[in-house]
């Protein structure tokens, strides 16, 4: 019998991570043989540990907080999503050696979106919360289902008009400050800020929800975000975390790696099981 394949996480911190747990699920469901960790990183060290667990003869790695832009650089090839979202969470090493570098994390918030919650992008007016790693990562994505309109709004809104610069070809985005929103109303808005880790809510006018508005927030944890309670509190139709995001990116990575398709349902109720369990 052959090896199993080997694979891993890197980040910093990396303890809470639920991505080896994901994959061992994936694996044992699709009969794959394969093994996958969760490693930590010294923050100046991820070029060096890459090389090594590479050259070790591993398989493929993903990337997390804080090395994703690093990932970026050290990839000798890149996907066009990846190139565009300036950041790599998936690592692969390549047929002829070569390391490539991709990007799942957009196309795991659409397939949750859209696959699991039913909420089709299509023709809907989107507003994107925050111009960050988190909000660079997904709008490619995003664009790719053509919503009506796209408006990304943030803190710092040059770090917004940036976005707007590098993605205008791909649809219709527009961004800047928080004030742009004005009285206008959103079909679906997604929370890619970091606020609510330290429990705020971006400052939102409560005019932007209508009747059939859904909110979705990047983060998830066992107790609903602090933007979810501040949408359920102005009367969104449907709200959801990032719960479901995490478990698609990690499937998406699985499909890169072992070419096969795991059922991401089944794993993203046993996570919240055992997150509401905790
Ligand atoms: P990430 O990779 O998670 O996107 P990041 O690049 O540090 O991390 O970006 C964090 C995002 O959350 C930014 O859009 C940030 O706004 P600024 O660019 O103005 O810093 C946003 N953010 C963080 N705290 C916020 C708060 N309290 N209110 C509004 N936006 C906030």
């Amino acid at each position: 019998m052959t090896d199993p394949d080997r694979y891993a996480v890197f980040g910093n911190p990396i303890k809470h991570s639920k991505s080896p747990t994901i994959h061992a699920l994936f694996a044992q469901q699709c009969a794959q043989s394969m093994q996958y960790r969760a490693v930590r990183v010294e923050l100046d060290a991820f070029a060096q540990a890459a090389t090594k667990f590479f050259a070790a003869g591993g398989a493929g790695l993903n990337i997390t907080v804080p090395f994703k832009r690093e990932a970026f650089e050290f990839a000798d090839r890149l996907s066009t999503r990846a190139a565009r979202a300036g950041a790599v969470n998936t690592l692969t090493r390549a047929g002829d050696g070569a390391i490539e570098g991709d990007n799942t994390d957009g196309i795991g918030l659409v397939r949750d979106m859209v696959a699991n919650l039913g909420w089709a992008v299509q023709g809907l007016r989107v507003l994107l919360l925050g111009a960050g790693g988190a909000a660079r990562g997904v709008l490619e994505p995003v664009l790719r289902e053509r919503p009506r309109e796209l408006l990304v709004v943030n803190r710092t809104p040059q770090r917004a008009q940036q976005l707007v610069t590098e993605f205008t070809e791909l649809g219709p985005i527009e961004g800047g400050a928080y004030d742009l929103i004005g009285e206008r109303q959103f079909d679906l808005v997604i929370n890619a800020t970091s606020a609510g880790l330290s429990g705020q809510v971006p400052d939102l006018p409560s005019s932007l929800l209508t009747e059939r508005s859904c909110c979705y927030d990047m983060v998830y944890g066992p107790e609903p975000t602090p933007f979810m309670r501040w949408s359920a509190h102005h009367a969104a139709w449907a709200v959801a975390d990032g719960l479901g995001m995490l478990v698609e990116q990690a499937a998406q990575s699985f499909y890169i790696w072992r070419k096969v398709r795991p059922e991401t349902r089944p794993v993203i109720n046993q996570l919240r099981e055992a997150m509401a369990a905790a």
